[in-house]
């Protein structure tokens, strides 16, 4: 019965992605996305509780009373020009869906069809949460700021995969995706004529020897069974080719899927690149800026939540992602699970000819659908509350 109603929905939804993805939004700036969503729902008769204090994305309730059930998506698009050649293209020029969360929107306002035809068997309350600025990793705590998780017993979100094929879900306990840190080194020293070094402090030899020392990080001082990578991404030094210039940096990012894993590598990043400036002896000025945590699912609730999924789709055991998601935020705070449903992708995140396999967004809408069900009557029974930091890695 609820399968029949999934079919009918199905070309609705792929319609509801391709207008979406027509109309992208930066980050903070999903004023027009944030209008269609509310519209739609309110439609098919939800009530909006959106904050105040939330100036985009859009948070939609169904159902009365405890236990809540949170799901969660995220809005908003990338700057990148869009070379898909789709003809559903964005019109909004440098800016694209390059990450499919107008795959998760459209599979969410799919679940939110169907869970309004089943009003009538919801034993609490459903949540929708459609979450702004998660490219820039403050969306989440943006929401939360605003009061849009208070009285969340639990919940749920997932990221389209394109290397998993459409049909499959990838669910595992603890970690899903990385935490994420990121750096900037400016190396200061003495400019001089290229002709005479020992008149200045070269900055450029300090950086070039910093670059192949710090990847002795993961090879000779993180646990050979902990994930970690150290990548720089850009230098910058110079500007001509007789000339030692005074300063060089460069940036890059740390990942990692555990909290002593993240601890070693930045304690031993301060200390080899201090190390590295004294002995060039010039000066060193290190950024560090913590991104999100580990994306860490509560193993009960994944546990339950996999048993559920296996029953109407395809589980499958994932890889985690070395890319940072800021549903960790949430994950923090309240029990939770994060999926991957297959999207079946030409290509990677965020690369400019990313196309989705319309055919994963039932997937996710099912997903959505029959695991906030399976979670609302859980907590009804069994009123399962996670002890928050148990589980923290
Ligand atoms: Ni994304």
């Amino acid at each position: 019965m609820v399968e029949s109603s999934f079919a009918e929905i199905k070309d609705e939804i792929i319609e509801t992605r391709h207008y979406l993805h027509q109309h992208p939004e930066l980050s903070d700036q999903e004023v027009e996305t944030s209008r269609f969503i509310t519209e739609y729902l309110l439609n098919i008769g939800y009530r909006i509780i959106t904050p105040v204090g939330l100036k985009t994305g859009v948070i939609a309730e169904i159902g009365e009373g405890k236990p809540v059930v949170g799901l969660r998506s995220d809005i908003d698009a990338l700057p990148i020009k869009e070379a898909t050649e789709l003809p559903y293209s964005s019109e909004n020029e440098g800016v694209m869906h390059a990450c499919g969360h107008d795959f998760h929107m459209a599979s969410l306002l799919g679940a939110a069809r169907v869970l309004k035809e089943k009003e009538a068997d919801l034993v609490g309350t459903v949540r929708l949460i459609f979450q702004p600025a998660e490219e820039t990793h403050v969306g989440a705590q943006e929401v939360e700021e605003a009061g849009g998780i208070e009285g969340v017993d639990a919940i749920i979100g997932f990221h389209n995969k394109p290397d998993l094929a459409t049909g499959e879900i990838g669910i595992l306990p603890g970690g899903l995706m990385a935490a994420v840190d990121q750096f900037k080194v400016t190396f200061k020293g003495v400019g001089t004529h290229a002709a005479m070094p020992q008149f200045g402090k070269d900055p450029i030899i300090a950086l070039a020897g910093t670059v192949s020392a710090v990847q002795t990080i993961v090879s000779r001082n993180e646990d050979p069974q902990k994930t970690a990578v150290v990548s720089i991404t850009h230098i910058e030094g110079g500007s001509t080719w007789n000339v030692l210039p005074e300063n060089a940096w460069f940036e890059g990012t740390v990942r990692t899927f555990d909290k002593q894993a993240r601890q070693v590598a930045k304690e031993r990043f301060y200390k080899v690149i201090e190390g590295q400036a004294a002995s060039f002896g010039v000066d060193v000025e290190i950024e560090w800026i913590e991104g999100p945590n580990v994306v860490d699912n509560d193993p009960k609730l994944t546990e339950i939540v996999s048993e559920e999924t296996q029953k109407h789709l395809q589980l499958v055991k994932p890889t985690p992602s070395n890319a940072g998601e800021d549903f960790a935020y949430f994950s923090q705070k309240i029990p939770s699970v994060f999926a991957f449903v297959g999207s079946n992708g030409n290509s990677d995140w965020h690369h400019s000819d990313l196309r989705v396999d319309d055919e994963g967004l039932l997937v996710g809408a099912k997903w959505y659908y029959y695991t906030a069900l399976r979670l609302l009557s859980e907590l009804k029974t069994t009123g399962y509350v996670r002890i928050i930091g148990v589980n923290s890695k």
